[in-house]
């Protein structure tokens, strides 16, 4: 007998399948985060992690921007594409690690920056979702940055359907994702001290799997927790992968 698969075995299939991997693995980073990094990168005092490293293109932007880097994929096909991507960087510059974001394998206080871009919306459950976020703030020193995007409730597909939970919906292979409206989220980063700082950026990409409301800022960590809000609005910038924000 064949067992029904779980929505993480799910999940699974869609991010290791070779053309996911495939389409990841062929972009490039994104125009705004090599401006954000030309903002940061130079003046860091430790290392950058990339948070759901994908195809390896946020990772290699950083290497390029001079950051010693540690790329944590919870996929193993993404994990091995993110090798891959990064093999011609000297040894001790990059680790490439299979992890979680709602479980990071690192130690508190280590990054002075991180690129979570296109992950915590993956997260099957708004419980899972807020635990990623205080993952991130525990791994990130104080007065770190945070370059984030992510998919929100602002604007919803109608081929999504809600799921068992508030903010949970399903997707039609029947994989669990989490979308907040935006000021839910920015209440959750804040909870844990990360505050924007510069414009926050919310628009509605059309994808090949349908539109997808975004969420796109720069936050800094503080040395206490807060509950600070605040957002705005920005444009769209044209890339259409799949589940990609
Ligand atoms: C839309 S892709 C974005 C990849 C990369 N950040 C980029 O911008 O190209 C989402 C990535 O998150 C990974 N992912 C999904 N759920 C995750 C989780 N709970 N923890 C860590 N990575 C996860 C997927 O395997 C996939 O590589």
């Amino acid at each position: 007998m064949t067992l029904p698969a779980t929505a993480a075995e799910r999940a699974a299939t869609y991010w290791n399948a070779p053309e996911t991997v495939r389409d990841f693995a062929s972009l490039t980073a994104q125009p705004y985060l090599v401006e954000i990094l030309a903002r940061y990168a130079g003046d860091l005092t430790g290392p950058a992690l990339d948070l759901g490293c994908g195809g390896g293109r946020n990772t290699v932007a950083l290497l390029e921007h001079g950051c010693t880097v540690v790329a944590v994929d919870l996929h193993q096909a993404m994990v091995e594409a993110t090798r891959e991507a990064t093999a011609h960087f000297a040894d001790g510059l990059v680790t490439v690690r299979q992890g979680a974001a709602h479980a990071v394998p690192a130690d508190d206080d280590t990054f002075a920056l991180a690129v979570c871009y296109g992950v915590l919306h993956n997260a099957p459950t708004p419980q899972q979702f807020t635990a990623s976020i205080a993952e991130l703030a525990r791994v990130l020193r104080p007065g770190a940055v945070l370059a984030l995007n992510t998919f929100t409730a602002d604007s919803l597909d109608p081929q999504l359907r809600p799921g068992e939970t508030a903010g949970q919906y399903v997707l039609p292979d029947d994989v669990p994702m989490t979308l907040l409206p935006t000021e839910e989220i920015l209440a959750a980063l804040a909870a844990v001290g990360l505050r924007p700082e510069g414009d926050v950026h919310t628009y509605v990409r059309d994808l090949d799997v349908g539109p997808r409301a975004v969420l796109r800022c720069e936050l800094r960590l503080d040395a206490s927790t807060g509950d600070g809000t605040g957002t705005g609005t920005g444009g769209s910038d044209g890339e259409d992968v799949s589940r990609n924000a």
